[in-house]
This record gives C-alpha cells, structure tokens and sequence, in this order.
C-alpha cells in the first residue's frame, strides 16, 4: 500500500513536472523544428484550427537571391507554441520560364492562412510582385486549400477594388482617371500630401496597390484585407466576399501619407488594435499602433509600442502577426521578423508578450519569457 502510494504520488510528481515545464521563447536566436532546422516561416502567420497551430511563412535560402521566392510558401504546425513540426511547403513557386504568376523568381510576401466556415476551405492572401517588376507590380494574391497544410492551389492575383472609391473619401478628389506626377515612389514622406497626388483616383480604373498585408477575421465571421496601398503611403482595410475569395468593393483608407506597413490587427476588450511599421525596407525603423471602435475605423495613432533602448528599431524587427491567447497569460504575442537581407535563411523570430498600458500596447525586450503553463 505504501509502496504503492509512493509509485503514485511519483507518477504524479513526473506528470505534473512535465506538463508544467515552463517553454522558454528566446527572441531572436535560432529556433530548430523537429528536425532541429531552423524554422523557415519569415513574414509568416498563425491560424489555430482544431486546437493545432500553423505557422505559414516564407521559404528563404541563402544568399541575396533567398530575398526572391525561390521555393514557396512552408507550414510548421504545433499544439504547444514552442516545438514546431516542418509541414513542408504548402505553396510552391512554379518553374521558371513557366510564365505562370507565381513563377520561381517572383516576389512572394507575407502570407496569412485564414479558414472559411461556409466553405471548409483553407483561404491563403499573400503580397505578390511578378517577376522582373521589383516591386511595382504591387498585387495581392489568392491559393485556397482542403487542408491546413496544403497543398494550397494559387487561384488568382489582382489590385484590389478596381472602379470602386474608398468609403470615407471625400467626394471633391472622386476624378476618375487623374493621375499624378507619374513618379515612383520608394518610401519616406511623399513630396505632397497623397490626396493632393490624387494616387487613389490614379489607380481607380485599375485597382489599388496591394504590398504589405494582413487578413482579419472578426467575430461576426467576416473577413478584413489589411494592404499598404497608394505607393505605400497609405493604408486601406478592404471587406472580402463571404468565401474570403474576393474583395467586396467595400474598402476604406487611413493615415494617409503615415507610410505605414506589416499591418497585423487584433482585438482586444472590444477595441480593435493594429502594430504596424514605419516604411524603410529590410532595415527597421520605429513601431506604429493605433485604435479602432470598429475594423473600418474611425482610427486613432497610439505611440510606438515598443519600450527601451532600441524601441526606435523596434528592438531591431517588424510586425508580421499578433497571435490571441484567449484567457491565458500572456493574452497577446507579438511575431515580428529579424530581416537579414543578405543572407534571408538566418532571419530570425521577435516573439514578445503584448501588455497595455491603459490602451496602449506595449512591447518590452526580454531574452527569455514563457507563457504562464495551466491558465
Ligand atoms: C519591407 C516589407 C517586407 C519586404 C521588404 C522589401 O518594408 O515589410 O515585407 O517587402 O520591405 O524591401
């Protein structure tokens, strides 16, 4: 009996250890799958389905040329955040020369993984540039799959919501068909103000820019594409069809000539909350946060999120996805990318807790954090 008793309580003992062993994140150095490779989901998002958790991001390699698609989009799944599984590549770029969109060689960026409860399918949106445009082309694109780790079919690419005006536009900058200046623009503050340039208006007829992207499912079970439009200065949130495979020509534009980008949107006690970036490439720059009653605005400019000595770089990453931990401790996880342009393989993992304080969210750098186990 007592021996028994003491197999028990050591059972226990090992169970309750093992279970509650704290898993450390370690932003910021390698982090091996199973097969102890680092993780190869740069840009990447999270979708929680049936209780697992699939991290999509972009197939880098090595060398300048891994900052083109050379290999596609890969999937890690995992049900604990920490040890992730290699699910292989969920889209693959096709062979050179093959003409197709999304030929090897394209730039293909930032894909999230959203699932569509009216038709069971998977919905994958991701930034698109075609090969040899740098990155003028700026289309969104669409692949839809059965299963959450593919493979995923690319269906379509477009510049969103060609022939409809914003919703909160003023109606005196509605000229079809004006253009301005003709100028390219990289970033940094536009020499005018956007709506003086008239950008929208310019590419009314054929739809809007589209780089930098999110996609946000709300409660309601509609979806929400989050892009940096009109030559990155601008964003716009844009209503998807119900099959999450269109855009409605329901959209709107906010913080016009802020040059926002790497939108990742949450909602927090009923507020709708956004991380973002400011505009300076692979190279980062100071953290952006605002607040919304709604998806569709109106919006308001928080501070910079991110607090201590290198908040001024983000503690040198960019928003990619704001992962929700419903009733756990932390509620919140900022995912953002390490960017190491010339050698894109090796870009490393930023994963914080989000705190508020009062309504600001807030990111602090720590070398090691774990999420409270058992909550
Ligand atoms: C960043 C953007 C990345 C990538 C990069 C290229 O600003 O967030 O996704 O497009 O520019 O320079």
């Amino acid at each position: 009996m007592k021996k028994n008793h003491l197999l028990t309580c050591l059972l226990i003992g090992l169970a309750v250890t093992a279970c509650s062993k704290p898993k450390i994140f370690t932003p910021g150095e390698p982090w091996p799958d199973n097969n102890g490779v680092h993780i190869n989901a740069h840009g990447g998002g999270m979708l929680l389905h049936e209780g697992v958790y699939y991290w999509y991001g972009e197939h880098k390699v090595e060398g300048p040329e891994g900052n083109q698609a050379q290999v596609g989009f890969r999937c890690y799944s995992s049900t604990d955040l920490h040890s992730w599984t290699d699910r292989g590549v969920v889209l693959s770029v096709m062979p050179e020369g093959s003409g197709s969109e999304i030929e090897k060689g394209a730039i293909l960026e930032r894909p999230k993984v959203v699932f569509n409860k009216l038709t069971g399918k998977f919905v994958m949106w991701f930034h698109l540039e075609p090969k040899g445009m740098g990155y003028r082309g700026a289309r969104t694109a669409v692949a839809t799959s059965d299963a959450p780790d593919g493979q995923f079919s690319f269906i379509s690419s477009v510049r969103p919501n060609a022939g409809q005006w914003p919703a909160n536009y003023p109606d005196e900058l509605k000229t079809d068909g004006a253009t301005d200046n003709g100028s390219v623009y990289s970033g940094g503050s536009l020499p005018d103000s956007p709506d003086s340039l008239k950008i929208v208006a310019r590419d009314f007829a054929g739809g809007q820019m589209a780089r930098d992207m999110t996609i946000f499912v709300d409660d309601d079970g509609k979806a929400y594409h989050i892009y940096a439009s009109e030559e990155n200065s601008t964003l716009q949130i844009a209503l998807l069809s119900d099959d999450f495979l269109s855009h409605t020509g329901v959209y709107y534009r906010f913080f016009a000539g802020r040059f926002m980008e790497a939108p990742a949107m949450f909602k927090h006690d009923g507020m709708y909350y956004l991380i973002m970036s400011g505009c300076t490439g692979w190279e980062p720059n100071a953290g952006r946060s605002a607040v919304a009653p709604a998806v569709t605005g109106p919006w308001t400019e928080l501070e910079n999120p991110f607090r201590g000595d290198e908040s001024e770089v983000s503690l040198r990453s960019q928003s990619t996805f704001v992962l929700p931990l419903p009733g756990r401790q932390p509620q919140f996880i900022y995912m953002g990318d390490r960017w190491t342009p010339e050698n894109p393989i090796d870009g490393r993992y930023i994963w914080l807790p989000i705190r508020f304080e009062g309504r600001q969210p807030v990111i602090e750098w720590m070398d090691s954090w774990s999420i409270i186990p058992g909550l």
